[in-house]
This record gives structure tokens, sequence and C-alpha cells, in this order.
């Protein structure tokens, strides 16, 4: 591991204070997205889940170089999950609406990728901006209408666009960023007066109520509650007007966010006020999650252990090689699945990051047969989208296994 490679904060990430408590230890964890072309193992890590206890954001430690993170072998597509296409088909026509947006009026969207958002908008006449640094991505979007800066958004970005901004969205990218103070700053800055900034996050209440600790890696380096966003965004002079709950990802907030102080809808005060009541600005609430995490891999392994005593030829895969998929593998050393089916194709042939398993398509022939043939059990490791996932395999007649929030065998389909 060379010096430069990964550094740890001292500081919180956002508030500067210097009182960060630890909350969960995961060991030495290879990086989440570094599929692999062959068995060479990947380096591995330390990844430490802290809490602030001036500002309430919980953070990792570790900082790893962007260009080791996002080097070549790391593949994030924006996902190809019809859920989270007709979402964001769903909110460019809503905000359209309520914001009566036509020609003349600018929508700019951060870590725009392929223009999946932004081409709905295209309808209207309002102008789109994509700003995104991935350079194929962008190229893609063009070719739907939606020009693209290739770069990151930043506060120096956002000088080339002050107040211009009617509608501003950064979805699934604020956890990511570098440096969050310099990115709300950016927001901050190209908003028109009474433009709102749309930003979604997952949801810190969810994981810690839904032990999702598989979505803790080294490119989410935040973790929000809608207390701890309100603590960011009130530091550049913006306020939340209001949060919608949503169920992608595992549990998300999108928040709506104004230059000034706003007047909080309901939700927001009523989301703020239950926030307080669990304690979840206290080290207190977040204090037993790595043990509650820790007893997903025991019922996991018992499981495991139970199918084998019973059937000791019995074959298990995995659904779904996300990034998520492959922290579950590692942290549990989960590593005799005879396959992780995925339908993407720039993931089947590779390696999951921590462990020794292949990613093949759902659609071909696997040593000689369907993988419905194959296999006896499927491990859901894209859990956020099991409900799609065994709907699209009803010739599948083995049982699929559930492993988050709780260990649960499916008998079939849903
Ligand atoms: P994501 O949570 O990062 O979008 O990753 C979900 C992964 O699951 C992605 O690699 C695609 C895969 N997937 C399938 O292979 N089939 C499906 O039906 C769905 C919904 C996802
Ligand atoms: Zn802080």
């Amino acid at each position: 591991m060379s010096d430069e490679t990964i550094s740890f904060i001292r500081k919180c990430r956002v508030c500067g204070g210097g009182r960060l408590q630890p909350v969960f230890d995961m060991g030495l964890m290879p990086l989440a997205n570094a599929l692999r072309t062959d068995k060479a193992p990947n380096q591995r890590y330390p990844l430490t889940l802290l809490f602030c206890e001036e500002c309430t954001l919980v953070q990792i430690r570790e900082t790893i170089d962007p260009s080791v993170l996002f080097s070549d072998n790391y593949l994030y597509y924006s996902s190809q999950s019809e859920t989270a296409v007709s979402s964001a088909r769903a909110l460019a026509e809503k905000m359209i609406k309520s914001h009566d947006l036509q020609v003349g009026d600018l929508v700019m969207e951060a870590a725009s990728n392929d223009g999946y958002l932004l081409k709905h908008y295209l309808a209207s006449g309002a102008s789109v901006i994509g700003v995104d640094p991935a350079r194929e991505a962008a190229k893609i979007a063009a070719e739907v209408g939606v020009h693209t800066d290739v770069e990151f958004f930043s506060a120096r970005y956002a000088e080339k666009y002050r107040d211009m901004v009617d509608v501003f969205h950064a979805n699934n990218v604020l956890a990511h960023v570098q440096n969050q103070n310099d990115f709300v700053r950016g927001i901050e800055m190209v908003l028109r007066p009474g433009g709102v900034a749309v930003i979604e996050v997952p949801y810190l209440g969810k994981m810690i109520s839904h032990r999702e600790f598989d979505t803790i890696y080294h490119e989410h380096l935040c973790y929000f509650s809608l207390t701890s966003l309100q603590r960011l965004f009130s530091q550049h002079g913006l306020s939340i007007r209001h949060v919608d709950m949503l169920s992608i990802h595992g549990g998300s907030l999108r928040v709506f966010v104004m230059k000034g102080k706003a007047t909080q809808s309901q939700e927001t005060r009523d989301l703020l006020r239950l926030e307080q009541r669990d304690g979840m600005h206290l080290w207190n609430y977040y204090a037993d999650f790595g043990a509650r995490a820790n007893m997903l891999g025991s019922d996991l392994w018992r499981l495991f252990d139970r199918i084998h005593r019973n059937r000791p030829d019995a074959r298990i895969s995995g659904y779904g090689a996300a990034a998520k998929g492959n922290q579950l593998l590692s942290y549990f050393d989960i590593d005799f699945l005879n396959s992780v089916i995925d339908s993407t194709p720039a993931k089947q042939g590779k390696y999951m990051s921590g462990v020794n398993t292949l990613i093949s398509s759902p659609s071909h022939e696997y040593f000689g047969e369907k993988w419905t043939e194959h296999t006896d059990f499927v491990l859901i490791l894209a859990w956020n989208f099991k409900e799609e996932i065994m709907a699209k395999h009803p010739d599948f007649k083995g049982k699929w296994i559930v492993p988050i929030p709780d260990v649960q065998l499916v008998h079939e389909g849903i």
C-alpha cells in the first residue's frame, strides 16, 4: 500500500470537528467495484465507520485516492433496472410541472451519467446541462441530446453558471464526492433565487435499522441522516424545504433544497423530530450496528451448513454483481458460490472483487446448462431489486435466499 493511495481523516469531513467516534470496523476490504479479469487478489484497505459527535455525520475514516478508486477496472453504470428508469422519468415529469419549466429555463445535473434523467426534460423546451467526468457516458448522453461537460461538479465549475439554474439534480453523488463542502457551495452558487436543488442520498436511518452494512464501501465517504444534511446545507446558506422517502437503493432520501430560509414541509419537520426521538444525533444509536451486521454472517453460514447437511450436492449461486454484493461476499468470506449471475455484459466473465467467483450471464448457458437448471439456491446480492429479479425468473424452481435485513429463504418467487 503506497503512502499516497490511502489517507485517514482526523477531522469531520463536513464540520471539521475532531470528536470522531468509531462505529464499525470492517477490517481490510477490497474496493467494491474493482472486478477482476483474473484471480490475482485485489489490494485490500481498512474500512472504518465513524460518527461525528459535533455535527452527527456518519463517515468513513479512509479516503482512497480517486485515481485508484476510479481506475480502469472500475465498473459503474447507471442502473439498468426498470425500477430506476421509470423513477427518473417520473421525477423529471413532476419537476417540469411543478416548476412550469419552459424555453429559457435551465436544468443541471451533477453526475449525469448517460443522460438517463436529463433526457426526460428535453420535451419541456428547457435547456439541460450534464456535468460528469466519465467521457464514455457523456458520449452516450450527447446522442440523446444531453450536452455534458466532462468534469467533476465543483465550486470552481459553478462560477460559470452563477444564479442561472432553475432545477439542479444530484442523484447518489453527494456521498461520493471528495469535498462535500465544496460541492454544496457550488450548488448554492448556481441556483437562481427561487430555484431548487433535488438531492438524493441513501438514508442512514434505513441502513442502520435494516443492517445494510454492505452499502458501506470506500467510494461512500458519508452516510446521511436528514439532521446531518440540514447541518451541511445550512453551512452554505441553503435550507431543506421538503423531503421524500424513497424505496430505491434500500431506502433513500430525496431532499428539495432552496437558497436562504425555506419554510419546512410537515414531512421535513416530522422526520427531523423522529430522528431526534430515535437518538440519531447520539453515538449510542450506532453502537451495536457492527454486532447486528455480524449476526447476518452467522445466520447465512448456519443456513449454508443446513443446506449442505441435508443435500451435500446442493449448488448455490449469487445474483447481482453489485458493489454491495462484493462487500457482502468479501466481509463474510463467502467464497464457494458456483457463480454470480448478472445481466451487465461488462461484468460477465470477470471475478468478484474479493472472492474467486466468476460472474455469468442470466441468459447464457453455464457449464452446459442454463443457470436455472444448474443451481438449487440463489443468494440475492442485489437485494434492493429482489422483487424485480425473482419476477424475471419464474422458471427457476430452486429457492431464493435474501440476506438483508434478515436472512430469509423464499420458496417460490414472490
Ligand atoms: P446496482 O444496485 O449498483 O444498480 O447493481 C445492481 C446489479 O444487479 C447490477 O450489476 C445489475 C444487476 N441486476 C441484474 O443482473 N438483473 C436484474 O434484474 C437487476 C434488477 C439487476
Ligand atoms: Zn462533523
